[in-house]
């Protein structure tokens, strides 16, 4: 199984998940083209992706920037998309600008991303979605996660009826050791890391490599369709 003479765009493909998606798609024998809306870091994985791989600018929360990157590209074979800004999502305190927000990160921008791509889509291709365990083992505080992760899994199936022969798919990673948690304090992460390792069966955090290789799967594997695939190293009762 190869990508050979495949385009894969990879949306949040600076970093993280993504990055480690692109880097094996390249392996894979697959073109690559990452997006995301810092410019800086699209450079800095650009210089480590092969010649052939571009990058375009794309803020996922601005409806005319989704337009513009689509305009700017054809004959793309599969989508990937891990950028999915959020935000608190507290249901009786956080204010509602920021519910929005955490929507429309989370779910909306995925909505206004594959209606342009599918039109950019070989019939063969695919798009892949990520949410996260949260769509079903909600805690305190994971109302509008919960609620947006159960859209896009909801919409992910949908979507293969209402665009078939297209397949759509939904990654759900369990805790993935990236650079998503750097925004924390050092030792606050650390223990937060601790914490979860204890919970997963296989003993390790899951790495973004993890997740690239369930993507590049679903890429190569044309009779996966509609499904959300859990990879979260099995969880501990
Ligand atoms: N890591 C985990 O444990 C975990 C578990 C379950 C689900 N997830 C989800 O998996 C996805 C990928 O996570 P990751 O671990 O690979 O983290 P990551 O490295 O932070 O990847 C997200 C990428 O999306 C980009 N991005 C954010 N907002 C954007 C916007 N408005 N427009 C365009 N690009 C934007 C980020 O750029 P900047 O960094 O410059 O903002 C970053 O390059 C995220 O949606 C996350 O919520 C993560």
């Amino acid at each position: 199984m190869n990508l050979k003479s495949q385009t894969v765009l990879i949306i949040g493909g600076a970093t993280g998940m993504g990055f480690a998606t692109a880097t094996l798609v390249e392996k894979l024998g697959g073109k690559v083209i990452i997006a995301g809306h810092n410019e800086e870091k699209n450079a800095l994985a650009l210089e480590k992706l092969s010649e052939s791989a571009e990058s375009r600018y794309v803020d996922v929360v601005d409806p005319d920037s989704i337009e513009e990157l689509f305009n700017s590209l054809d004959n793309l074979h599969h989508v990937f998309i891990t950028a999915a800004p959020g935000g608190t999502g507290d249901f009786l305190e956080a204010p509602l600008e920021i519910k929005e927000t955490y929507i429309y990160g989370k779910f909306w921008s995925l909505f206004m991303i594959s209606k342009s791509a599918v039109k950019k889509i070989d019939q063969h291709g695919s798009i892949t979605f990520i949410t996260g365990g949260f769509a079903t083992k909600p805690t305190k505080g994971t109302v509008l996660v919960t609620a947006a992760f159960n859209a896009v899994e909801g919409f992910a199936k949908a979507l293969t009826v209402e665009m078939a022969p297209i397949r759509f798919n939904v990654i759900r990673p369990g805790f993935i050791d990236s650079g998503f948690w750097d925004y924390m304090e050092e030792s606050e992460r650390n223990q937060l890391f601790e914490e979860n390792k204890k919970k997963i069966a296989v003993n390790r955090l899951g790495k973004s490599e993890d997740i690239a290789e369930m993507a590049a799967s679903i890429m190569m594997n044309s009779f996966i369709n509609g499904q959300v695939i859990e990879v979260d190293g099995g969880q501990l009762p």
